[in-house]
């Protein structure tokens, strides 16, 4: 064999070789409200998780006019990561987490989107397993999943648990759709399959991420799994509250109604 050759079937370069010639990248949603204490650290873990892994990536912020001045702290994390891996789309107000993904959808780069909490609830160490995931059945989607495998989650209340799983439940019995988890938001998309989706969403909050996931399966498109444990945020607190809840049953009968 000529060297060049051999040098190209040896085991040890091929991951590099590889890596080279992969061409695929990650935009990573974050959308944020109250979020200065997270950030850093959701940050600096998705920094470390995409650093190991070798994978082109760019992280899109996405504040709703943040008053604890989460997009300061963001402008700070570009400083130090580069404007080409942190990227700043905030909006004057809160304007709903489902438009806050569509507004970063529309500045996205990669050929994947992977969207997720900023709050730490969602770790970046599974990404690299629905990157895997993907790659080995060529999925539309990855979702994680709380309610399989070694899925779980933590921290949360009895209250909190019941709603979470009422709307699971609820949403299985009317649409069946036929996915473990159907309001989780850590997921991974193929960017042209997640415009598409978005789309023909009509929902603006919370519901959204079961909106996704239920117009997912009705379109045709492949979901993969990935178990994923939830932790309850240590810092900030959660914005669903009872409004969100109404939306959700609103949302979900609408889809009930007309798909
Ligand atoms: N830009 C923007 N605008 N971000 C928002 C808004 C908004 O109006 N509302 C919430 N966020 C951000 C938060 O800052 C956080 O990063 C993420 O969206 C999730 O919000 P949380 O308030 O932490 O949600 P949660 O922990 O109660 O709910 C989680 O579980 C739900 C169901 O299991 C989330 O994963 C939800 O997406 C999920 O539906
Ligand atoms: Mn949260």
């Amino acid at each position: 064999d000529p060297p060049e050759s051999r040098t190209r079937s040896n085991p040890l370069r091929k991951s590099s070789s590889k890596r080279q010639a992969n061409k695929d990248k990650y935009s990573v949603l974050l959308p944020t409200y109250n979020e200065r204490e997270n950030l850093p650290l959701i940050v600096w873990l998705l920094v470390k998780y995409f650093g190991e892994s070798g994978y082109d990536y760019e992280i899109i912020v996405i504040d709703d006019g943040s008053p604890d001045g989460t997009l300061q702290v963001a402008q700070q994390l570009q400083g130090i990561y580069g404007a080409h891996r942190v990227l700043l789309r905030p909006r004057e107000k809160k304007l709903g987490l489902g438009t806050a993904y569509i507004h970063g959808i529309k500045h996205a780069t990669g050929n994947f989107i992977i969207i997720m909490d900023a709050d730490l609830s969602h770790h970046p160490k599974f990404i690299p397993e629905f990157i895997q995931k993907q790659k080995e059945g060529g999925f539309d989607v990855v979702s994680g999943t709380r309610y399989s495998g070694n899925g779980g989650v933590y921290g949360w209340d009895l209250r909190r648990k019941l709603i979470s799983r009422g709307a699971n439940f609820l949403t299985q019995v009317l649409l069946r759709p036929g996915a473990s988890d159907l309001t989780g938001s850590f997921r991974l998309y193929k960017k042209e399959v997640l415009e598409q989706l978005v789309d023909r969403c009509v929902s603006k909050g919370y519901v959204f991420q079961m909106e996704m996931i239920v117009r997912a399966r009705q379109l045709g498109y492949s979901i993969g799994e990935v178990p994923i444990s939830f932790v309850d945020r240590v810092y900030g607190e959660s914005k669903l509250g009872g409004n969100e809840i109404v939306s959700f049953l609103k949302g979900l009968l609408t889809l009930f109604a007309t798909t």
